[in-house]
């Protein structure tokens, strides 16, 4: 098993990979080679104990979308590979429909002038409930083949006689590095990274919006770096609950 392991870390050009070294160096870097050694052991250890058939069973509890509308956004049918990777940056989980739907009501925006990002899309179950709604474009990004690779596969399998945008694309990527094009967005997030890989998607926001002002809404699920988006200039607490944050771009004017 811990050859295994180790296989999944080596010698691979994949973006995990990279972002697993970035991970280790960036541990290294805020806290020292010693506490990162024993995060590392946490993380393992974590993952262990995740194994156990009664965790494993657990997470087949989230298949009631899966059910009705035949497709596989489950946590529960992760592979070991890519549930190990999700200890060291953030486990695949998928979000629930009614919360999902609550935050759509919340959004003060006329749905067709946007594109609907979500960065750490896993298996893409958000990208199927967003196509829901008449957005321009959907785009999905996900660090781990495996999950993008499953999200491919909902994507063409998602039939849904009233779904309102097909244009729905998945990336494989690390979302820490995403290039936001020009348009209005929604930009979903359910906690997919680290304060420091926050930091620099956020920088990359910030930098798109200087260079052109508009409409983007962050919906932040499970906001447990809230601060970094509240702390920033370029936007304003819009609303939200315990669940979920949502903030929009100063910048842009709001568009509904
Ligand atoms: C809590 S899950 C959310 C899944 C999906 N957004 C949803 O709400 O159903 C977080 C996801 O972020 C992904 N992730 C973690 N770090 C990432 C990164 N640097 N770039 C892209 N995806 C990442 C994980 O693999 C995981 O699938």
């Amino acid at each position: 098993m811990f050859v295994s392991i180790l296989s999944v870390f080596s010698g691979s050009s994949q973006p995990h990979w990279t972002a697993l070294r970035t991970w280790w160096r960036e541990q290294a870097r805020a806290k020292g080679s010693i506490a990162a050694t024993s995060l590392l052991a946490r993380n393992l250890r974590d993952f262990l104990r995740d194994s156990t058939p009664e965790r494993r069973r657990q997470r087949y509890g989230d298949m009631e979308y899966d059910w009705e509308h035949r497709v596989n956004t489950t946590s529960g049918t992760v592979g070991w590979r890519a549930r190990l990777l999700g200890c060291f940056h953030s486990p695949y989980q998928p979000t629930e429909p009614a919360l999902f739907h609550e935050m759509m009501a919340a959004l003060p925006i006329a749905f067709e002038q946007f594109t609907f990002i979500d960065l750490g899309s896993g298996k893409g179950r958000t990208l199927l409930m967003a196509s829901e709604y008449p957005f321009r474009k959907i785009v999905g990004v996900e660090l781990i083949a495996e999950l993008h690779q499953a999200a491919e596969e909902n994507i063409r399998a998602y039939r849904s006689a009233t779904q309102e945008c097909s244009e729905i694309e998945a990336v494989c990527g690390d979302a820490c590095d995403f290039s936001f094009a020009g348009e209005q967005l929604v930009l979903y997030l359910f906690n997919p990274l680290p304060e420091a890989g926050m930091r620099r998607m956020m920088a990359n926001l910030e930098k798109s919006l200087a260079a052109n002002p508009r409409a983007v809404y962050v919906l932040y699920h499970n906001p447990l770096l809230a601060h970094l988006i509240a702390g920033s200039s370029a936007f304003a607490w819009l609303g939200g609950t315990e669940q979920y944050s949502i903030y929009s771009a100063r910048s842009g004017g709001q568009t509904g």
